[in-house]
């Protein structure tokens, strides 16, 4: 038996009022498309096919690196029709030439690309409800289940259709167990069924639930499946749904890191947008968010309101309050922040401090070295042990060209100095505090470049004229 998967995601989504086809929006920063298409993939299934439609061209180019069949499904008729289109099946929809040949013990999976945080485990037992003569349909029970399909069940319990909420009768609305849209079918089956649908119900719409009611027709058992939790299923037909599902998202998120040996200090105050790894007995604060692929090494620390982008943090490190760093390597042992601003292709060997107020561009910093207070070091490479004074400046840029500053190890460079690239400063040399170099500092020697200081004995500094009576407002 192989498995199919088709994930419908034709619809205009119009209650998210935007340019944006609803499943390119965004849970933890990945289209919803891309979550429900990650799940697929870890069912081994042969192949994923997406149904789209509106906004079809924003969708394959944004999505252009997922490997999925895509259909196109010209005129949204319906979720029926949308099944019928991926299959192939006719007249109701055109032949689609790229499928393969459908064998008799294929089965199918029906998704959703606007419901994103549908899981793995539950998709498996959805499927293995889903034999040669038994449909698998994944359905909940919800305090409020305006707007849904209800399930309907006869004296023995047993499923025997869907009515859509606008063709329900009062007494039908009544009842709150709910088609969440979820089933998995025999292949064969479903397209023999696909190609008998008919619109005339309430919304003129091919519905793929009216298979249900032709299943129990012709023998086949539908198998109902509770969810492993209902979050999973929530659609997202709107931003306020859309915020919801990103607040269970990151939960989940949060959980995992907690799981795998980090302290949140609140996990509700933490956002993961992307792939974080973590070593042991990290401690994360509050307001912080990891961006992209970040790895924090054993015992790192990260101190509140800091965002971490596409990062490598080595063991021990600490990041306190207020930092941004972004495409980065930061060794072990290293200490940066508070309010530091780490950019990218920065990196750091281990013990190096970095302190407020300083801005790090595409440099290299070796073992040891300290930047601690109102600096700008950009397009550099700092040896080990160096000692970057208060306001020190790499003056990198001319306007036109970006050039290097190199710094030996064990140079002084003192307070508010400004290097002007391209320049090297030899090893163990010191830079007088206020000097502006515009040429090579030789090694092991003082090179400073200062006004000289005067004083002028009886000097009187102007006082204000005499109140003259006349109001100065
Ligand atoms: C559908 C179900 C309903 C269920 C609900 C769960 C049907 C007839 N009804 O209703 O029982 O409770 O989902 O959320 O199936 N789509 C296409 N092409 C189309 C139409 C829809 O790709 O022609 C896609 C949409 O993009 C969406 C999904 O199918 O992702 C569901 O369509 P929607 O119109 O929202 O169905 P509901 O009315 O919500
Ligand atoms: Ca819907």
């Amino acid at each position: 038996m192989s498995l199919d998967v088709i994930i419908l995601a034709a619809g205009a989504g119009t209650r998210m009022r935007s340019a944006l086809p609803k499943v390119l929006h965004g849970v933890g920063a990945k289209p919803m498309l891309e979550h429900v298409v990650d799940t697929a993939r870890q069912l081994n299934a042969r192949h994923i096919q997406v149904v789209y439609g509106h906004g079809g061209v924003a969708v394959r180019t944004v999505l252009a690196h997922l490997d999925v069949m895509w259909t196109e499904q010209g005129q949204q008729l319906g979720t029926g029709h949308a099944v019928a289109a991926a299959l192939g099946v006719s007249p109701l929809a055109p032949l689609n030439p790229g499928l393969p040949p459908v064998n008799a013990h294929d089965t199918v999976l029906v998704l959703y690309g606007d419901v994103p945080l549908i899981g793995a485990e539950t998709l498996q037992r959805v499927i293995s409800a889903a034999q040669d003569n038994s449909l698998g349909l994944l359905t909940v029970v919800l305090d409020n289940p305006r707007g849904y399909g209800r399930i309907l069940r006869d004296a023995h319990n047993n499923v025997t259709r869907i009515v859509e909420e606008k063709d329900a009768t009062d007494e039908q609305r009544q009842v709150r167990e709910i088609n969440t849209g979820i089933l998995a079918a025999s292949s064969e089956k479903l397209q023999k069924w696909l190609a008998v649908l008919d619109n005339n119900n309430a919304q003129g719409e091919y519905y793929l639930t009216d298979i249900i009611a032709m299943a129990v027709r012709d023998g086949v058992k539908v198998v109902p499946v509770e969810p492993d939790s209902i979050t999973e299923t929530l659609g997202v037909n709107n931003r306020m749904q859309l915020a919801e599902a990103e607040r269970y998202y990151q939960r989940t998120q949060a959980e995992r890191l907690m799981l795998q040996g980090a302290t949140l200090r609140d996990p509700a105050r933490i956002d993961v947008r992307g792939e974080v790894s973590v070593g042991t007995d990290i401690t994360v604060d509050v307001n912080v968010i990891f961006e992209g692929k970040v790895v924090l090494g054993n015992g790192v620390r990260v101190g509140a309101n800091t965002v971490i982008r596409n990062t490598i943090i080595g063991d021990h490190a600490e990041i306190l309050e207020n930092c941004v760093i972004e495409d980065a390597v930061i060794g072990r042992h290293s200490r940066i922040g508070p309010f530091a601003r780490i950019r990218p292709e920065t990196v750091l060997a281990d013990n190096v401090h970095i302190g407020n107020f300083v801005e790090i561009k595409k440099t290299r910093v070796d073992q040891g070295s300290k930047i601690n207070h109102l600096s700008y070091v950009g397009d550099a490479t700092v040896g080990r042990n160096v000692n970057i004074g208060a306001g020190t400046i790499t003056c990198n840029y001319d306007g036109a060209n970006k050039y290097q500053t190199v710094i030996g190890d064990n140079v002084f460079v003192g307070s508010d100095s400004q290097l002007v690239a391209p320049v090297t400063i030899g090893e163990g040399a010191t830079i007088g505090a206020g000097s502006t170099i515009t040429r090579n500092a030789p090694p092991g020697e003082l090179t400073l470049s200062r006004t000289p200081q005067q004083s002028k004995a009886g000097w009187k500094r102007p006082a204000k004229k005499k109140d003259s009576g006349i109001s100065s407002g």
